[in-house]
């Protein structure tokens, strides 16, 4: 039996029972034969859920791109480890071997370390989807410096709370991007954000889309010519186990944006073996996940995960309508994909284009169809089946989030049989619960409970940077001795999970994690709005969209409403980035309230989601007489 790949049901249950039966002896084979260690581990896993606590090989030293890269050199050296396909399909593919890999990641973690940067610095790295953005992640790497990636899609404002929660030392950006038929200017928006972050010392840029931009004397630096300097050798930073890795940042419920610290060996293992298996990637085969590296998807499944295997991993700079809806397709011909990694709201807006833009491409090297991000509903999996699949092909519910590093529930292809809608089993050393409002784990089937992991796993993060306290209480303090994972699920007879959604505040819109709290925090900074409140409802192609509830101070405003609601999406345009705009918003007099004053979201959800027949009780409100007046105004 090969724990590190299963290729049957049946080796399915014999590994996922050792891996429940015997944790550490089982995580142990799997990071000692399939890994380089400088040193191996005193314990395999030491961990406590009140502190909260958790440690995976402690002990070990390594350094995680002496995995990714150094020890694939002899055997792989003139594989390609990176395509890179650009925005316009004109211009030509870049193969980056593993060879080539080495060398640019060693040079720019040379420039790094010439520029001040050493172990335990953090490193804000803003760019765009090119090679370098995955090259700067390895360089940190490299030499111990912790990487806190930020999607470059976010504002200014968005970006600076984030270089500064973190105190960042150095950020790496680019001139500009290429987005479908837009350019976008990454240099201003980070010098708008570096006047009010004092710890960044130095600015490296990346020259991609030639624009004009300003350089500022002694901070800024055009990396292609720091590099002419440096050599392409660099060794690399011994690092313990539980060194962290980077910070990537996800929304919560309320307040700051979360920076989610995820260590360095336990991370490796996780995400290489969930790689391995989730895709049943073998030697040679062409994977492509379509997220951005400044998403978790992009950290363990585009970078980290198939770099540790020996993988060939495709980066595309684009996006799917550009420069028609085809773009996709044309480009799983080109470079013959086997793995094919996408999300729900992508494959709804391609679903909703001419079935020619699929069916002109031959589609036939896709062995493996993945989804993640949120629930993937029956019509789009059937879509996704039959034109791109051609029934043929499984498809990977694969569920996680960027606490679990990994994806933790999800058919392992070829073995687990698919059912839509369900994200099926856990993968091996995954132990999820279902809890019940009295906290109490659920046994009974089909009824809908909250999700919680009961067992910890490697890849979980470990704290949220500079807020352990934060950390403890959202995940851990919600039931004794579990991991809350925010999300609901239900599981059927023969042991299917299926997720439902969200039972926190955060609503998922595109694939992307949106806190309500911070979007309120913007709306409200507007001088002639009072208060608000935003919910999700359904959405054809984002899954969900968002619903404003808005309180003006004045009432009786006679001020244009439609010009009011641009200025609020405007608001949250500059606050946190275009992706959290509100699709409606509706000006009301008051919100209702508990006796304690907490808006009462769940009636606010089902108006916006016209589901007004059912509202429950609202007598114990406090304005009571308000949701008569929000149900007639509603949009
Ligand atoms: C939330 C995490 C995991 C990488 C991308 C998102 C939702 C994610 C699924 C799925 C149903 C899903 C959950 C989760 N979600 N994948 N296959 N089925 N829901 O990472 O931004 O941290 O968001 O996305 O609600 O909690 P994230």
């Amino acid at each position: 039996m090969s724990t590190y790949h299963i290729k049957s049901l049946e080796e399915y249950f014999q590994v996922y029972r050792k891996s429940v039966r015997h944790p550490e002896e089982f995580w142990a084979e799997i990071a000692e034969e399939n890994f380089v260690w400088r040193k191996k581990w005193g314990r395999v896993l030491s961990y406590d859920f009140s502190k909260p606590e958790f440690k995976w090989f402690e002990g070990a030293k390594l350094n995680i791109t002496e995995n990714c890269i150094d020890r694939h050199l002899f055997s792989r050296g003139d594989k390609t480890a990176i395509i890179f396909e650009p925005n316009d399909p004109k211009e030509e593919a870049q193969h980056i071997t593993y060879r080539d890999l080495s060398a640019r990641v060693n040079s720019l973690a040379n420039v790094l370390k010439a520029k001040g940067i050493v172990k335990g610095d953090r490193v804000c790295i803003y760019l765009p989807m090119i090679p370098d953005l995955a090259i700067a992640c390895l360089a940190c790497a490299r030499i111990g410096a912790i990487h806190s990636v930020v999607f470059a899609g976010f504002s200014s404002t968005a970006l600076a709370t984030r270089i500064k929660d973190s105190s960042c030392k150095m950020v790496i950006t680019s001139d500009g991007a290429y987005r479908g038929a837009k350019t976008l200017d990454l240099k201003s928006i980070v010098d708008a954000a570096l006047e009010s972050c004092p710890s960044v010392q130095s600015v490296l840029l990346v020259k991609r889309t030639y624009n004009e931009i300003a350089m500022k004397a002694g901070r800024d630096y055009l990396l292609s010519d720091l590099l002419e300097a440096v050599s392409s050798e660099c060794p690399a930073e011994e690092m313990d186990a539980e060194d962290p890795l980077f910070i990537l940042y996800t929304s919560g419920s309320t307040g700051m944006p979360k920076g989610m610290v995820h260590s360095t060996a336990g991370y490796m293992v996780y995400t290489a073996y969930t790689f391995k298996n989730a895709f049943q990637y073998r030697e040679e085969d062409l994977y492509w996940c379509t997220a951005d590296v400044g998403w978790i998807t992009g950290h363990s499944y585009i970078v980290y995960g198939p770099l540790a295997n020996g993988a060939t991993t495709l980066m595309f700079e684009g996006v799917p309508s550009y420069p028609d809806f085809g773009r996709f397709w044309e480009i799983i011909e080109k470079h013959q994909v086997n793995q094919f990694y996408t999300a729900p709201t992508a494959i709804r807006a391609l679903a909703k284009e001419n079935l020619d833009f699929v069916n002109k491409y031959d589609l036939s090297s896709l062995k493996v169809l993945g989804s993640v991000g949120e629930p993937i509903n029956e019509e789009a999996w059937h879509w996704y089946n039959s034109n791109v699949g051609k029934r043929k092909r499984p498809i990977i519910d694969s569920w996680w989030q960027t606490e679990t590093g990994g994806i933790m529930i999800c058919p392992i292809p070829y073995v687990t049989p698919t059912l839509p809608t369900y994200a099926t089993l856990p993968m091996p050393g995954i132990q999820p619960a279902l809890i019940d409002e009295e906290g109490r784990e659920m046994r009974a089937n089909q009824v809908e409970g909250r999700l919680c992991i009961k067992f910890p796993w490697p890849s979980m993060a470990r704290t949220i940077w500079g807020n352990h306290q934060r950390y403890k209480e959202t995940y851990f303090s919600a039931y004794d001795g579990m991991y809350f994972t925010g999300d609901g699920a239900l599981r059927d007879e023969v042991g299917y999970y299926r997720i439902t959604g969200r039972v926190d505040d955060v609503i998922i819109v595109s694939g992307h994690n949106l806190g309500t709290a911070p979007i309120e925090d913007a709306i409200n900074e507007h001088p002639a709005v009072a208060e608000s409140a935003i919910v999700g409802f359904p959405h054809d192609i984002k899954g969900n969209a968002l619903y404003g509830y808005v309180c003006l101070k004045e009432t009786g405003e006679t001020r244009n409403q439609d010009n009011l609601r641009k200025e609020i999406n405007q608001i949250i345009t500059e606050h946190i980035g275009p992706i959290a705009k509100l699709d409606k918003i509706q000006f009301t007099e008051a919100l209702p309230k508990t006796r304690s004053g907490k808006i009462m979201r769940r009636i606010l959800r089902k108006i916006a989601c016209k589901e007004t027949e059912n509202l429950g009780d609202i007598s114990t409100l406090l304005n009571p007489e308000c949701v008569e007046e929000i149900i007639k105004g509603a949009l």
